[in-house]
């Protein structure tokens, strides 16, 4: 494994109306990959958007090939958001007014990528292209927007429960498609899961607890 990590975490902090959590560490190396559990309401959504640049830490830092992103000017920042970073949420920001095809088309123009329809195929995606968005399940929305996060080739991955929604046969096959995209692309991946199963496979798994982040795995 190489030995200079892609992201770090150092000594975050963050409360809301009382503390969340405390003097976070965490360091993240190129083809690794990290499970964060705990308890609904530990604050995991909120360390990963600290983590993934959308939320500026109260103290600490977080550093992205050596730079210090909420140090960085805005459009520094915007800039690694979206060439570098691949950001997986639970509520999933399609274009609803497009065609499946039509999303990825996005990612592909704005990164100069192209669209990789083994990838599509992998996700069992690869037949509804042509549908509204608004005309496909849950799931394969889901799948979409991994597929789309994926598109534009980025060096770290944060995903938010991205299996929440599925089965467990079609789980497996999307954390298998984002761990060889991880072990393929040099990148790395932060994933926050509820499930021990998913949890276990990715190289470190910590909880959050008591404003600690525990060493699981
Ligand atoms: N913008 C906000 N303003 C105030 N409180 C917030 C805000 N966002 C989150 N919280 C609170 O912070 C706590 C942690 O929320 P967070 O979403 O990080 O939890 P979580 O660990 O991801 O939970 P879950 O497993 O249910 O997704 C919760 O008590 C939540 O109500
Ligand atoms: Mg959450």
């Amino acid at each position: 494994m190489n030995n200079q990590p892609i992201l770090q975490a150092q000594k975050l902090s963050y409360e809301f109306d009382y503390p969340l959590f405390n003097d976070i560490n965490l360091e993240l190396y190129p083809q690794e990959t990290i499970a964060i559990m705990g308890a609904s309401g530990t604050g995991k959504s909120t360390l990963l958007n600290l983590l993934c640049s959308l939320l500026k830490p109260q103290s600490g830092e977080v550093v992205f090939q050596n730079k210090k992103i909420y140090s960085l000017k805005k459009h520094e920042l915007l800039k690694i958001r979206r060439d570098d970073f691949g950001i997986i949420f639970q509520a999933h920001y399609l274009f609803r007014g497009f065609s499946a095809y039509e999303n990825l088309q996005v990612a592909s123009l704005l990164s100069n990528n192209t669209i990789n329809n083994e990838l599509l195929k992998e996700l069992n995606i690869d037949f509804v292209m042509n549908q509204g968005v608004g005309e496909l399940s849950g799931g394969q929305q889901q799948r979409l927007s991994i597929a789309r996060v994926l598109t534009k080739k980025p060096k770290v991955i944060f995903a938010d429960e991205p299996t929440g929604n599925l089965d467990k046969k079609t789980a497996q096959e999307v954390i298998n498609t984002l761990f060889r995209y991880v072990k393929n692309n040099h990148a790395g991946m932060i994933i926050v899961t509820h499930e021990k199963e998913i949890a276990m496979q990715c190289n470190k798994v910590y909880e959050l607890n008591d404003l600690e982040l525990r060493v699981i795995k």
